[in-house]
């Protein structure tokens, strides 16, 4: 099923890769991956410059460090040639890419979305994913990326702004496209960056005018009212907040059913026992990382192996990688939903940028694999899928066989 990754050249720095070679796109990327981190080096240079740290405690210790390691503004942007325009502007002000003090400040203007709420949004996520299924041929081929995967994020988003769900194919249409992975991929992100400001602002003065007691957009624009954040960061957190919010947790349900479908006898442990699937959630996120890879800039030298990374290089902590480092995960290129340390697993990053929406997607995930799991009497893989091109580690689609069981039709 994989191809077999071409080695590494040699840069006299160590090894160079290309973050657009098809292997590292496609399903050979943990083998591509492995060969550098296994190497003699566990540094890789991209075609950016960037250092890419691959062994887990590198990466770990490089998040829990936010003075050694500082965030890089509109680093990713700049990277791709964009040093002014929507996309350059939004990254200029997501809360992800800031440093205390404006990070301490976003960051409290969303501090509602916690454990708590995660608990709160529940039924109202199994209820989404119900109505999903719903749709479902009883007998036939969908894809699960649209049909559910993608679909079920957004609403749960959208809900917590107070969106509505008319919007969202709208957000569906726009969302891979916002942050690209390769220069060709700016102008494209331009125009759509420009529409989700546009998008973003225009349902801000709505909110303003008529503001509701149950959701985050009010809450933010308190925030900005009591002087919290600016205007600015209010439009960029809410473009944050929707993307965030759903092509991760997307991308990791997509590739995660993947592997339980494609790994012996995983989707029909889930099936006999469904109180697997916390677990299951948690070894799908180890899988493939569906934020792959952050960035920082690194303001003291750091010793990685036996090389000297000096201040002001800029690193990307590969999660990918460091979610199947052997030193921490036993054999981990197995997928296995009853491992016992899953939950380490990177992806949700460390510190004082872990993912604030991390209770939400630890919800929602285990969620929809019950969802799944009682309402399909069969599903398998329909055909291999291929890879969306962009930042985030997803399909394009993923096509797969259903059969719905009449008996557990609502
Ligand atoms: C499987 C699902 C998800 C994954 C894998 C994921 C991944 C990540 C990662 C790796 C970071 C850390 C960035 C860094 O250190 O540079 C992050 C931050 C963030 N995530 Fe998530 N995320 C997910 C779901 C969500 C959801 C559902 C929301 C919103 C409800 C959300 C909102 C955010 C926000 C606002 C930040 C910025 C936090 C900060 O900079 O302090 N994420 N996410």
């Amino acid at each position: 099923m994989t191809a077999t990754p071409t080695l590494p050249t040699d840069a006299g720095n160590g090894p160079v890769f290309d973050e657009a070679d098809p292997q590292y796109r496609g399903v050979a990327r943990h083998e591509y991956l492995a060969t550098l981190r296994e190497g003699p080096v566990p540094i890789a240079w991209d075609m950016f410059g960037r250092a890419h740290l691959l062994r887990y405690h590198d990466v770990r210790s490089v998040f829990l460090d936010p003075e050694g390691a500082v965030n890089v503004g509109a680093g990713l942007a700049i990277a791709l040639g964009a040093t002014s325009g929507p996309l350059f502007d939004w990254q200029s002000h997501a809360l992800i890419v800031q440093n205390p003090p404006r990070h301490t400040a976003m960051r409290g203007a969303i501090r509602s979305i916690n454990a708590r709420l995660a608990r709160r949004l529940a039924p109202l996520i199994e209820e989404q994913a119900h109505r999903l299924v719903d749709e479902f041929p009883s007998d036939g081929v969908v894809d699960l990326v649209h049909a559910f995967c993608f679909t079920l994020p957004v609403r749960v988003i959208m809900g917590l702004l107070g969106l509505p769900e008319s919007d969202e194919a709208q957000i569906g249409e726009w969302s891979p496209r916002a942050l690209p992975s390769r220069p060709e991929g700016v102008p494209d992100a331009d125009r759509v960056n420009a529409l989700f400001r546009e998008y973003a602002e225009a349902r801000i003065e709505e909110r303003r005018s008529a503001p509701r007691d149950d959701d985050l957009l009010t809450d933010l624009i308190h925030a900005q009212d009591r002087g919290d954040i600016t205007r600015d960061e209010l439009w960029a957190t809410v473009q944050t907040l929707v993307l965030a919010g759903h092509e991760t947790t997307s991308g990791a349900l997509a590739t995660g059913v993947h592997a339980m479908l494609t790994h012996e006898n995983q989707w029909e442990q889930l099936r006999s026992d469904p109180s697997l699937a916390e677990g299951a959630a948690e070894e799908m996120l180890r899988w493939d990382a569906a934020a792959p890879e952050m960035g920082r800039v690194l303001t003291r030298d750091w010793e990685i192996g036996d090389r000297t990374l000096h201040a002001g290089t800029v690193v990307a902590l590969n999660l990918t990688s460091a979610n199947r480092d052997p030193r921490v995960f036993d054999r981990p290129d197995d997928f296995d939903i009853r491992r016992s340390n899953s939950k380490e697993h990177l992806s949700f990053g460390v510190g004082i940028h872990r993912c604030t929406g991390a209770p939400v997607a630890q919800v929602e995930m285990p969620i929809a694999l019950r969802v799944l799991v009682e309402r399909l009497d069969h599903l398998s893989l329909a055909e291999e899928p291929t890879y969306d091109p962009g930042f985030f580690r997803q399909f394009d689609s993923l096509r797969v066989h259903v059969r719905t069981d009449p008996r557990r039709a609502r």
